[in-house]
């Protein structure tokens, strides 16, 4: 079969390039391994920020997002037993974020591609690429039933997450990575209770780091740093919520309990691979680079990605290769950006395990600066609600929606 793109991963990088390159006029084949339903049920990131609902509603995207994302001016900061509130409107000139779900996010996606009447397979075996550095890169995967086909394509995005197959499909030598892992984890749960807080409450206790999200008005998410060879089997739910209170609570202030209905424990690291382009393939979101959680990047760092990388492969397409020759350029600045302010805020919350005494005061002292400085705040609030995309970013979808 013969395609202009193959997409290798349908998360939220695949998901949407394909998408963005239809909008162009491109088509795409697009593989997953996962089941639909399990795409659609994968419990994973929450924030965006307000270049990513942008990019959404220019892409036609946000019909659902715009009436249930919630958007929150600020989050909490708590610490030795007290709440700041970072106000991000104020600080930075009225930005903000939107909680929404990236099971959200996923579900519209695969909606819209599929009432598109896009190639979108999933439940497939054996995915393969190769010929990458020639001019027709070839991506081979069994279908769900059993029959194996060959996509010979233009270009591959290798979109298929950090334990993809298209990362390790580079020639040894070709990339550099860089990597740190993280001595904790964190244990997160979906509980059917209205949040307790108005904003996120990051918490920084002697127990160790506590996070209070939600997912609306009726849902909320939570977090808690555990160590990373933690077993979810010895977390029953009573044990959950009693370190969550003991974490998050204040004088005057409870947290309220429901039914959880989901729970998993995830690992924390750093990781960057560079450059995201290998010939005619190339990388995008957690396939090219992880960041741990705390700086809520991840989703949007990979949404980032493919809105570049669709203008990159239409310039390819069509002749002109200036944008593809800097897209991994143009990314990385970015990744960087956002691979420092996530370090930053996990190594500032988190407990080290073994850690000295030093370290809870040298935390407590970058916290009570944020608290206390509108310099320090303000450097929180633009990071945290997305440093402002540079021209090579516009670019991306001006031409698309
Ligand atoms: P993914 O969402 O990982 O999608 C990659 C897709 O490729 C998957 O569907 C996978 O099944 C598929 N795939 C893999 N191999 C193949 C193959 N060989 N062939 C075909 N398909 C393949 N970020 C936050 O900001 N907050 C959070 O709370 C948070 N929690 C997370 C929890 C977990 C367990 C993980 C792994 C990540 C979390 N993240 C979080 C990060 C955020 O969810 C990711 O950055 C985001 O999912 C990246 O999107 P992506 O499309 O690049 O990759
Ligand atoms: C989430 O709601 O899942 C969430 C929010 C903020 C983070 C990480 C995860 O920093």
């Amino acid at each position: 079969m013969r395609t202009q793109v193959g997409i290798v991963g349908a998360g939220p990088a695949g998901l949407l390039l394909s998408h963005l390159l239809a909008l162009r006029g491109i088509d795409s084949v697009l593989v997953e391994t996962r089941s639909r339903a399990y795409c659609e049920a994968r419990q994973r990131a929450g924030v965006l920020e307000d270049g990513s609902v942008a990019l959404l509603r220019r892409a036609g995207l946000a019909d659902r997002l715009d009436i249930k994302g919630i958007e929150h001016g600020g989050i909490y900061l708590q610490f030795a037993s007290e709440r700041r509130h970072i106000d991000f409107r104020e600080l930075t000139g009225g930005r903000s974020v939107t909680v929404y779900a990236q099971t959200e996010i996923v579900k519209d996606l695969i909606a819209r591609r599929l009432a598109d009447g896009a190639a979108l397979e999933f439940g497939v075996t054996d995915t393969e690429v190769f010929d990458l550095d020639s001019e027709h890169p070839r991506l081979r995967y069994t279908a769900a039933d059993g029959s194996r086909h060959e996509a010979i394509c233009d270009a591959i995005a290798g979109c298929d997450g950090f334990h993809g197959i298209c990362r390790p499909a580079i020639p040894a030598g070709a990339l550099t990575s860089w990597e740190r892992v993280y001595p904790y984890a964190w244990l997160g749960i979906l509980a059917d209770v209205p949040p307790s807080t108005d904003e996120l409450i990051y918490a920084h206790h002697p127990d160790g780091f506590a996070l209070h999200s939600l997912r609306s008005q009726a849902i909320s998410r939570l977090y808690l740093q555990v160590s990373p060879d933690e077993e979810i089997g010895n977390w029953p739910d009573d044990r959950i919520w009693a370190e969550l209170a003991g974490r998050l609570e204040l004088p005057g202030w409870s947290l309220k309990q429901g039914p959880v209905l989901d729970k998993g424990i995830t690992g924390m690291r750093s990781f960057v691979s560079a450059p995201m382009r290998y010939g005619r393939l190339f990388l995008a979101g957690d396939a090219a680079h992880i960041v741990p959680p705390t700086g809520a990047k991840g989703l949007n760092l990979a949404l980032a990605d493919v809105a570049v990388l669709s203008a990159a492969l239409d310039g390819l397409l069509h002749g002109d290769e200036s944008l593809a020759a800097s897209y991994s350029a143009t990314c990385l600045n970015r990744v960087w950006r956002c691979t420092h302010f996530s370090w930053w805020m996990t190594t500032m919350l988190h407990r080290t395990p073994g850690a000295d005494k030093m370290e809870a005061q040298l935390q407590l002292a970058q916290l009570r600066y944020i608290a206390s400085s509108r310099a320090a705040a303000t450097s929180l609030a633009e990071n945290y609600t997305g440093i402002a995309a540079g021209p090579a970013w516009h670019d991306a979808t001006k031409r698309g929606p």
